[in-house]
């Protein structure tokens, strides 16, 4: 039996492919509204993340950030105490390294054993079981979770111990942000010009400078509608886990610094919820 918390966004999509491929799960939400579409689709309802871990080889965790984890883990009524020895909990939430290899700990303390395993891909890729995951921790743990992390996903990379997951997750993250907020104003930037926005949005797209990814945010800042995919305080709390890892690391970041400002910034304005691309909204030039 599986066990899952978090159903949000991604967690979702990603118990939806389990299910889809024939594993059984139990399920945990904070707010049980969401999961709604996966019991209907045969999933058993968790009371609480104790009742879920009860009977669950396996537990996979996708929630928003480190205390999110924590607490569902260690608060009152955790799951962590009550999983089954020798049992192995999967963390995919995008959190640092330093709370992995701390959770790891905890998890080595009650005779579990812990992977942490962060994905890239968002929406899109996670609805079609095309997630690619960073994986930290033991080969044998990875070896028997494999199947169902090929069930989310389209390729896991083992990158090394415990952290050594979500390190590369961070890294990715670092790129993805910077590169969506210069996208962002150099669109901007071409229309304070006098270009036409979507010839910009052409030009750049498809381009040796533009990341692949930009292109699925090019309807967004077409239509400035920032449908969610990748929440922008997701991504403005990733770059905190960012500057906060590079700071313990002795790792100098004067750009991801400006920009874990900048989405702050928009995220103090009311753009929080809105798809990371909304940054755009943020950046661009006054409407006359
Ligand atoms: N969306 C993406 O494109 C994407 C891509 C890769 C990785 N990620 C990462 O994946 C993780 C989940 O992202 P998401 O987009 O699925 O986010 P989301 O839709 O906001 O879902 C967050 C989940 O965490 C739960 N949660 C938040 N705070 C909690 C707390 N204090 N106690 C208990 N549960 C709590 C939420 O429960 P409620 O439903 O009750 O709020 C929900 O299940 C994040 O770490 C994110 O950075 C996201």
């Amino acid at each position: 039996m599986i066990g899952f918390i978090g159903l949000g966004i991604m967690g979702s999509r990603m118990a939806g492919n389990l299910l889809a491929k024939g594993h059984e799960l139990t399920v945990y939400n904070r707010t049980k509204q969401k999961a709604e579409d996966v019991l209907a689709r045969g999933a058993q309802w968790g009371e609480t993340p104790k009742e879920t871990a009860k009977h669950s080889d396996v537990l996979i965790t996708m929630l928003t950030n480190p205390q999110a984890v924590e607490s569902m883990a260690l608060g009152e009524d955790g799951f962590l105490k009550h999983l089954p020895k020798g049992s192995i909990w999967v963390d995919c939430s995008t959190v640092n390294p330093t709370f992995s290899r701390h959770m790891a700990e905890e998890a080595s303390m009650h005779d579990i054993r812990f992977l942490d395993a962060p994905v890239a891909g968002s929406l899109i890729p996670a609805e079609r079981g095309e997630l690619v995951f960073h994986v930290g921790g033991n080969e044998e743990a990875l070896v028997e979770v494999r199947p169902y992390l090929e069930a989310m996903g389209k390729a896991i990379h083992h990158q090394g111990g415990h952290g050594s997951g979500t390190s590369m997750k961070l890294v990715v993250n670092l790129m993805l942000a910077q590169s969506m907020a210069v996208f962002a104003e150099a669109v901007s930037f071409g229309e304070a010009l006098g270009l036409e926005k979507e010839a910009i949005l052409e030009t750049l797209i498809g381009g040796p400078t533009t990341g692949a990814f930009l292109a699925g945010k090019k309807k967004k800042l077409l239509t400035n509608e920032y449908t969610v995919e990748f929440p922008l305080e997701h991504i403005q709390k990733d770059l905190n886990l960012v500057t906060g890892e590079a700071y313990q690391n002795h790792s100098s970041l004067p750009i991801a610094n400006l920009t874990k400002e900048i989405y702050s910034l928009a995220n103090q304005y009311g753009l929080g919820k809105e798809d990371f691309s909304a940054i755009y909204e943020f950046l661009r030039p006054p409407q006359k």
